[in-house]
């Protein structure tokens, strides 16, 4: 079972092949401290390994999603300890999971909680969201992917404008400048989130899991190799069971069966 655990800083739970995460720590705004990114990390690498798990789904409180990495377990730490832990790279395991990761942002996602967010392939959003890259009035730089993914994902004018002045934005500015997929009502954020979860969950995972693979490297390769990458991928997919259902599925007008396979 890939949510038991003794957890202490997230709540896990997996229903309708969708795997939850929830960030749960309340009192610090659900700031992400190294337990929690060891928490989150293991959990989802547990989830994005199980058949039964179509999709992960994100989330923290009403309040916050999560308000940045631990200001206050950093603060006092230098750089001989920051570089020889290389602080952040494990959530580089989390950026690279294979099954579609839904985040459902609601209050603040500010430093490490945006690049977090970021790190999801859907990203929905209540309207009262808050984004931001507020580094820079504590001294530092985004350093969880931020003035990476934020560039490549709303380019150069509106990423230095962020990561410059550390202002936040808005739900509808994010949506706007397509940082974020969708945007709903505060109170339908989770409903919301939770059914496109189990949307995306109910697909063949095979296709779901590949075109998050050939998505995801449109960020890393030219436009040339990328295609001949997608070409080859879709290629891969006709020795799939899945494939062959689909595609009787709609000739004989009726809903798939998906295999998984
Ligand atoms: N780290 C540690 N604790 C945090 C935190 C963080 N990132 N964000 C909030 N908290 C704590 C506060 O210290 C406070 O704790 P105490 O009650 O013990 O004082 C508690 O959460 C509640 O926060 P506030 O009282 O500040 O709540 P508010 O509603 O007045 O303000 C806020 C909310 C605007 C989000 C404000 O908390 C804030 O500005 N937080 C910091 C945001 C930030 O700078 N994030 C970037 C962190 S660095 C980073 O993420 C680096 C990276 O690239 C990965």
């Amino acid at each position: 079972d890939a949510a038991a655990g003794d957890w202490s800083t997230i709540e896990v739970s997996v229903a309708d092949r969708v795997g939850t995460i929830r960030l749960n720590r309340p009192k610090a705004l659900n700031a992400l401290n190294e337990e929690t990114m060891d928490e989150v990390v293991a959990v989802a690498t547990a989830l994005d390994a199980d058949d039964e798990v179509g999709a992960i789904l994100l989330v923290g409180s009403a309040k916050a999603f999560a308000a940045g990495a631990d200001i206050k377990e950093m603060s006092s730490k230098g750089l001989a300890e920051m570089y020889s832990a290389d602080w952040f790279r494990r959530w580089e395991d989390f950026a690279r999971l294979r099954t579609p990761v839904i985040a459902g942002v609601s209050g603040y996602a500010l430093g490490g909680g945006c690049e977090l967010a970021m790190m999801a392939d859907v990203l929905i959003t209540g309207e009262g969201a808050k984004f931001g890259q507020p580094e820079i009035n504590l001294g530092v730089i985004p350093g969880m992917g931020g003035s990476q993914r934020l560039t490549r994902s709303v380019g150069k004018a509106k990423a230095m404008d962020m990561i410059l002045t550390g202002r936040h934005i808005g739900a509808a500015e994010a949506e706007r400048i397509g940082l974020v997929s969708r945007v709903v009502a505060d109170e339908e954020l989770e409903d919301t989130a939770a059914t496109v979860a189990a949307e995306i969950a109910a697909k063949s995972k095979p296709a779901a899991q590949m075109a998050k693979e050939v998505v995801a490297a449109a960020f890393e390769t030219p436009l040339q190799h990328g295609l001949v990458h997608e070409r080859r991928v879709f290629h891969s997919l006709f020795a799939t069971a899945d494939q062959k259902e689909g595609m009787s599925a709609f000739s004989e007008k009726r809903s798939p069966q998906w295999q998984r396979r």
